[in-house]
């Protein structure tokens, strides 16, 4: 089953006398399981290709169907359910509630489950420990460095256990050692059967992807294919 299918996509911006085309009649489709890099210069459509993809944002003209169902049409409460459940986002600058802890931040997609203390706590300690962070389970997120913040807004990603990550510019704000254990990790995390989709305009960091997507003025311009053929 696809993870997404975008049918003839397009966004536009603003009203009929001041429009922008930021996405172009796209046509993609995401399979379970990949792992996916979007690259392309600023302004391109990356990460208004990955808000549609993420039912962040509703297309202007096509379809998108995320896990087999299509986004359009649907009410606020379905939404905020692929949202909560089937999707996920990291982004650069965390998005991380500073004022309060760790275990606040990575508990806060347990918020409308039915779910005890203890369940919550081992849950985030379960996730924490994973990304080798458990010890910062009690901190405040304005006392943490760039990389732990980054570890926790994927902590904070795995515990909604949502199948599908989306990435925008997550290695944006990290030194090069920072940002390889991060792409590390999210190459853990595809391993164990995670779509991850991340955008990305560093080379470097969409080497780590199995399939490379390249966007120019809001166009998919080239699909780097998952299984590089080796010359004769
Ligand atoms: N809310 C908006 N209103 C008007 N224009 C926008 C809006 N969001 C993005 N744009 C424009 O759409 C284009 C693509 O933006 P974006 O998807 O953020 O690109 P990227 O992530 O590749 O830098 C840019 O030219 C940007 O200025
Ligand atoms: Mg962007």
């Amino acid at each position: 089953m696809p993870a997404i299918e975008l049918t003839n996509v397009s966004k536009v911006y603003g009203n009929h006398k001041n429009k922008f085309t930021a996405l172009n009649n796209i046509n993609l489709t995401v399979e379970l399981g990949e792992f996916v890099a979007i690259v392309g210069p600023s302004g391109s459509g990356k990460t208004t290709l990955l808000n549609i993809m993420g039912c962040m944002d509703s297309p202007t003209r096509g379809e998108c169907k995320i896990m087999d169902r299509s986004t359009t049409g649907l009410k606020d409460s379905q939404l905020i359910h692929i949202r909560n459940r089937v999707v996920s986002f990291i982004f650069q600058h965390y998005a991380l509630l500073n004022n309060y802890s760790v275990y606040d931040n990575v508990t806060l997609p347990f918020a409308e489950r039915k779910m005890s203390k203890h369940e919550k706590k081992e849950k985030a300690k379960q996730y924490l420990s994973k990304l080798g962070i458990e010890d910062l389970f009690h901190k405040k997120v304005k006392n943490l460095s760039g990389g732990q913040k980054q570890r926790v807004a994927i902590a904070r990603a795995l515990a909604s256990e949502a199948e599908i990550i989306f990435a925008d510019e997550p290695t944006g704000a990290l030194d090069s050692t920072n940002a390889d254990k991060l792409m590390e990790i999210l190459c853990n995390l595809n391993n164990e059967g995670k779509t991850i989709i991340v955008i990305t305009h560093d080379s470097h960091v969409a080497s780590y992807a199995n399939r490379k997507l390249f966007m120019k003025d809001g166009s998919i311009t080239f699909d780097e294919p998952l299984i590089v053929q080796k010359e004769a």
